[in-house]
């Protein structure tokens, strides 16, 4: 399954941002899109996703594709519990399988204890961590993500990561995601699409070829790429 976006057309008003756009994207490298604020980086993730209508063009794929999408903003909904909020991805199953399910999302994203826990109780980040488990949850062809690692300390966000790339490897969704942070697209991303406008362009595609093992164990391998990357910004 590979997703083609085809000359795609979309303006807010008189403001183009994405025109005459075209990507290919292969279903077996983790994507990153990584650009300045106000882009379209969310524009397009959410055209890839049916849920925002392009002018014109074409995004091709499965017909039959389940999206996991962490949307900038959490979706939660306040008078649900987190637990609650996990479920609700997951309303077409067993209980004993939700119960297991959720109690698994909630603690890969360690926030067992908090599972009672209305949204207002819980920090931005606990929050954002909650869609996270939503999204592992429901188990999506495509895990689209959009800024998911924004506000969370590194050692947490580094476990995060580490357990969306052991999901990758277990599940094989099709995986993008949108980030600022140049350390957290050399740690996960296989290709990252740097980007400007609008309307949006493809200033460059860095292919990162340090094998995900050992990312973590030597950063050095990294220093090239995060050079390039330090220099675009
Ligand atoms: N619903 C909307 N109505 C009007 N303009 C919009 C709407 N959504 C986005 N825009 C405009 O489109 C442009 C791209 O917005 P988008 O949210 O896609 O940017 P982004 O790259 O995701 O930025 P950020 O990194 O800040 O999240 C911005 O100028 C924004 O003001
Ligand atoms: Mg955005």
């Amino acid at each position: 399954m590979n997703l083609s976006i085809k000359n795609i057309h979309k303006s807010y008003g008189e403001l183009k941002v994405l025109e005459d756009f075209n990507l290919e994207l292969d279903k077996s490298r983790i994507h990153c899109f990584f650009g300045p604020s106000g882009c379209g980086k969310t524009t397009l993730m959410h055209v890839m996703a049916g849920i925002l209508k392009p002018d014109s063009g074409q995004i091709i794929m499965s017909s039959d594709v389940r999206f996991s999408y962490i949307f900038q903003e959490e979706r939660l909904l306040p008078w649900m519990t987190v637990k609650e909020n996990v479920a609700l991805v997951l309303q077409e199953k067993a209980p004993a399988y939700v119960e297991r399910k959720v109690l698994e999302s909630l603690s890969l994203v360690e926030l067992s204890d908090f599972s009672q826990y209305y949204p207002s109780a819980l920090s931005g980040g606990m929050r954002q961590r909650v869609s996270i488990a939503r999204a592992f949850a429901y188990e999506g062809d495509v895990l689209a993500m959009d800024e998911p690692f924004k506000g969370l300390h590194l050692k947490l966000k580094q476990n995060l990561m580490d357990a969306i790339y052991k999901y990758w490897v277990l599940h094989k969704p099709f995986t993008y995601f949108i980030t600022h942070d140049i350390d957290d697209a050399l740690y996960i991303a296989d290709d990252i699409y740097i980007l400007d406008g609008p309307p949006m362009k493809i200033i460059e595609k860095i292919n990162i070829e340090v094998p995900h093992e050992l990312r973590k164990t030597n950063p050095e391998l990294l220093m090239d790429y995060k050079m390039r990357l330090s220099g675009i910004r």
